[in-house]
């Protein structure tokens, strides 16, 4: 079987992070988060972070020709997602699924996975969250790491992110229903859309995904 084309789509703290870093492992794919990346950016201090930082941490989106600037690199034929991928935090507008759909038009998304968690749950989960400075991987106080807040993988610093307050988190909450649940009927009628509860033990969940892609996958 070819290496899948994965979109993982779901609210903020829905746990598309935590499970896309599962699905690229179990797939042998790149997982591709667009908030990783800018995080990654504003922590070196590049002009392009910073950037990107004053709008992620009032809860704003970075803007489509920005986002799709950075992504169109990265799918570009030879580059590092040509041969499968797991898309987490991307597209999360119409104009940035439209133009994913223009930029693989010869290599298209083979299925996209709606995490559905409610919004009380999110909140619960945002609150709690911690990610590694270094890696973003992602913590939560229920699940620390071993070492006294220091990443299990790399040792760097596990802190809460910068756009984890109250205020921000409600405005991406807002800018989820306002920008980007019209995705999902844009690949509702592609017929590309599975929808997965997100609830409950994160195996579980994760093998709620596998099992809901294999069976698209069959599908053809
Ligand atoms: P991004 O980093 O993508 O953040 P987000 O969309 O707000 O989503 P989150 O990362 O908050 O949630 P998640 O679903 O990954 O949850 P997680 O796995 O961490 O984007 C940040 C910002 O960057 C945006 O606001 C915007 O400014 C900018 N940006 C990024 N992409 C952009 C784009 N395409 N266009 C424009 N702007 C863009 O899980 C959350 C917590 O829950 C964790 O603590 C985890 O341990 C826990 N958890 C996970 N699963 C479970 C479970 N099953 N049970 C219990 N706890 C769980
Ligand atoms: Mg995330």
């Amino acid at each position: 079987m070819a290496a899948p084309r994965l979109v993982l789509l779901g609210k903020q703290g829905a746990g598309k992070g935590t499970q896309s870093v599962r699905l690229a492992e179990h797939y042998a794919v790149p997982h591709l988060s667009t908030g990783d990346m800018f995080r990654a950016q504003a922590a070196l201090g590049t002009a392009f972070g910073l950037e990107a930082r004053r709008f992620m941490d009032q809860g704003e989106l970075v803007p489509d020709d920005v986002v799709i600037g950075v992504i169109e690199e990265c799918l570009a034929p030879g580059g590092p997602l040509e041969g499968g991928f797991v898309l987490d935090g991307f597209p999360r507008t119409l104009p940035q699924a439209k133009a994913l759909d223009r930029l693989i038009k010869s290599h298209p998304v083979d299925v996209v996975v709606d995490l559905e968690v409610p919004t009380d749950i999110v909140i619960d989960r945002i609150a709690g969250r911690r990610v590694c400075t270094l890696c973003q991987r992602v913590y939560h106080v229920n699940m620390p790491p071993k070492v006294n807040w220091t990443c299990d993988d790399d040792g760097a610093p596990v802190v809460q992110r910068d756009d984890d307050t109250e205020e921000a988190v409600m405005r991406r909450l807002a800018l989820y229903e306002s920008q980007t649940k019209p995705i999902i009927d844009h690949y509702r009628a592609q017929d590309l859309l599975v929808t997965v509860d997100g609830i409950g033990d994160g195996d579980d969940v994760f093998e709620r995904i596998v099992e809901a892609v294999e069976k698209r996958l069959a599908q053809g």
